[in-house]
């Protein structure tokens, strides 16, 4: 079989000096990744590799509390967008959304993820901690930017505020640093993304899915989708099962990490989409329990036979501010059209639509966005 990768883009070089020769081509290279893959993988030498296991045992023991006690964590009537959610909540937009089936359909029948039209929601559960800045003016979206929520189980509130914001903010950090390596790469000012998501509702959103009763198989732990934020960041999983979809050749990648050292993986997320006029896509992606996680999961079982099976994925999703006008930049939108035509397809399929990316507000969007994965009544 053969395993394409993803580019790796040393955040290094652009930290010790950004305004260096090899940091601009190390910013291309960013701005290149995410038009072709819609991916890529971080170095970041200061992303420790122990404040990710922390994060990951605390989560873990989080997750493995009775329903009962989780559900006193559910905040719906802020559309699940503080606190948990719960497993079979979360629809992929994909099953029950027309242009995605189709994506779906363009594929190479050999490269099409698990079939997602007999399954919904996803058995995944979920919690967002908030990571933005309150906005020093009045926001439209204040539903939006809501105070988090704290575990009452002694044995995780006192840990848990403080394990959040360490492991949060290594990836806040680099995704905001990548940020501006790719606003370089594409040409414009280096704060352009940075600042558009200055007081953007980001959110720490650890993702968990239970490998007890849902290891088996071809299971479908997160169906195909992409995300409705800017770019989103992840830590190295304890369990392989993420699979992204590059988006100039339509080809699955299984994501993985290089098996020591300080990476991150980066995927474009719908408001990147839209602000780059489609220069660069969403990434689709799915997360199911392949041969790789079953061997991680037999692995971890008689290592730690003492720890909850419990496939954790450390994700951050990064936003643009509520209030900010999302519409296509003028520089990248042209890029878009020029380049779309012969490059950038998916599965070799023009998905090209200008009405795709009509002006609103971030805020609207990700409103948008949320109805159509029944977060948001
Ligand atoms: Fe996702």
């Amino acid at each position: 079989m053969s395993m394409p990768t993803l580019p790796v883009i040393d955040l290094d070089v652009f930290r010790a000096n950004p305004s260096s020769p090899s940091a601009l081509v190390e910013s291309k290279k960013a701005a290149e990744a995410l038009i072709a893959y819609g991916a890529l993988l971080v170095h970041d030498s200061r992303v420790s590799e122990d404040d990710n296991s922390t994060f990951l045992d605390m989560i873990e023991d989080y997750f493995a509390q009775p329903q009962e006690i989780l559900q006193e964590d559910e905040r719906p009537e802020l559309s699940y967008q503080v606190g948990v959610t719960l497993e079979n909540t979360e629809k992929p937009k994909c099953a029950v959304h027309e242009p995605c089936l189709d994506v779906i359909a363009r594929l190479d029948p050999a490269e099409r993820p698990l079939d997602i039209t007999a399954h919904n929601p996803d058995p995944k559960c979920r919690f967002f901690w908030r990571m933005g800045e309150m906005p020093p003016y009045d926001t439209e979206f204040p539903g939006l930017n809501a105070p988090n929520v704290v575990p009452k189980a002694a044995h995780l509130r006192d840990r848990w505020a403080s394990t959040m914001e360490k492991w949060g903010s290594s990836m806040k950090n680099a995704v905001e640093e990548l940020a501006e390596m790719c606003a370089i790469g594409l040409g414009l000012p280096r704060e352009t993304f940075r600042e558009a998501g200055k007081y953007g509702p980001h959110l720490l959103a650890p993702t968990a899915s239970d490998l007890v009763k849902y290891g088996s198989k071809d299971t479908i732990l997160a169906g195909f989708h992409t995300d409705l934020n800017f770019l989103t960041i992840h830590g190295r999983s304890r369990y392989p099962g993420l699979n992204i979809w590059a988006r100039n050749t339509g080809k699955r990648i299984a994501v993985k990490f290089p098996p020591t050292g300080r990476y991150l993986l980066v995927q474009a997320g719908k408001q990147l989409e839209h602000l780059s006029g489609g220069l660069i896509k969403a990434g689709f992606h799915e997360v199911v329990v392949n041969d790789a996680t079953i061997e991680a999961i037999k692995r971890r079982s008689s290592e730690h036979p003492d720890r909850p099976l419990i496939r954790i994925s450390s994700t951050f999703f990064w936003h643009l501010s509520s209030d900010f006008d999302l519409a296509p930049i003028p520089s990248l939108d042209e890029l878009a059209r020029k380049t779309n035509a012969d490059e950038i397809t998916v599965g070799g399929v023009i998905v090209e639509d200008r009405s795709l990316y009509p002006p609103m507000k971030v805020g609207q969007q990700v409103q948008n966005e949320l109805k159509h994965i029944a977060l948001m009544a």
